[in-house]
């Protein structure tokens, strides 16, 4: 299928994900090393365009999910792929300066299996490189013209204040047992889900589309990021690192208080009671990070998140259901929604 296909009814088709990344991808490449040399070595290293002395590289690079979903959308309101295509890659400019710059705040060395690009280049640079594709993502929504230019730009903005403000509370607010996990959905939705949301909604605002229609897609992109990121924490306490490409334990080296832990320190049961001391204790050695990680399970908190993840995956359906979009495009989002939760390719 080409990147520009649509079918011969006039209905337009969403993109397989190597259509999408033929699509997006080259625009991303080409805003990303116009940037000033030193920004732009730091963003193509990121981005998995070059290593880290600038050559041609072919890292992996992310899985382009809110290009895919900004892209199905699209067709969903009657949009072809190339009227958000610059939009689809600012929002791609945008998410990937939120993980260096998370990187930098969480102290992780590793994304993608590769070196962190602070870890390369150091803090300073790293949080300039970070900063410029923020500024590059906006100014690409600026420069677009076309419909709902101005509304798509206030989404955008919106949505990154909210990325910012969700880091800021998560570094803040000290969640603990007891704090319940409204606490916890309140940083999820605006650091996880407000990027998803605004893949959603700004097709459906270029296309003009009414208020409900807006309503629903935000309500599906924000149950979305909940499903994703609760498993997200799952994957931090027992995923495979040469799979995920991010360090192990991180959350818990850093008593950052994921949902798997929130709902297993909350637990009535022995299990829970040691593993609240050893919590609050300084132990750092992989058998303590082991040893939380068995008390987490003991405690119910993997069986819980698992659980939730799952309450919100349908919850996100049942707001794509009411999103009066196309059923091819509605099948689509339905599959991808499944593949972005369960990280399946
Ligand atoms: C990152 O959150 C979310 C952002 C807004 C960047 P996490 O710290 O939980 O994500 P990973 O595990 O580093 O990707
Ligand atoms: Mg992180």
């Amino acid at each position: 299928m080409s990147a520009l296909d649509t079918s011969s009814t006039g209905v337009h088709t969403s993109l397989s994900p190597k259509a999408v990344r033929d699509a997006v991808w080259p625009v991303m490449r080409e805003q990303a090393s116009a940037l000033e040399p030193t920004l732009a070595r730091i963003c193509s290293y990121h981005l998995g365009f070059a290593d880290e002395h600038g050559d041609p590289s072919s890292a992996p690079s992310g899985k382009l999910t809110r290009s895919a979903l900004m892209t199905a959308a699209a067709a969903g309101v009657g949009l072809r792929p190339q009227d958000v295509r610059c939009q689809a890659a600012a929002l791609e400019l945008l998410h990937n300066s939120t993980l260096i710059h998370d990187d930098i705040i969480d102290g992780d060395e590793l994304r993608r299996g590769r070196p962190a690009a602070w870890k390369v280049f150091g803090i300073g640079p790293a949080i300039l490189a970070g900063d410029a594709l923020q500024a590059l993502g906006l100014r690409m929504v600026v420069d677009d013209p076309g419909p709902g230019r101005a509304e798509v730009l206030s989404v955008f903005a919106e949505a990154l204040a909210l990325v910012l403000a969700g880091q800021a509370r998560e570094l803040t607010v000290r969640l603990g047992p007891g704090t319940g996990v409204a606490e916890y959905d309140r940083i999820v939705t605006e650091k996880t889900s407000a990027l998803l949301q605004c893949a959603l909604v700004t097709p459906a605002l270029r296309a003009g589309s009414p208020q409900r229609v807006l309503d629903a897609l935000r309500g599906a992109g924000r149950h979305l990021g909940l499903a994703f990121q609760i498993l997200n924490d799952v994957e931090d306490i027992w995923g495979d690192p040469s799979v995920t490409g991010k360090p192990v334990r991180s959350d818990l080296l850093r008593r950052n208080p994921s949902l798997p832990v929130l709902a297993a320190l909350s637990a009535d049961q022995p299990a829970a009671e040691r593993l609240r001391r050893l919590w609050h204790a300084d132990g750092t050695t992989a058998a303590h990070l082991q040893e939380m990680a068995d008390l987490v399970t003991e405690s119910g908190g993997r069986h819980t998140a698992e659980q939730l993840s799952r309450g919100h995956l349908d919850s996100a359906l049942d707001y794509l259901g009411r999103a009066e979009l196309s059923p091819a495009a509605s099948a689509e989002l339905t599959a991808l929604f499944d593949r972005i939760v369960h990280r399946t390719p």
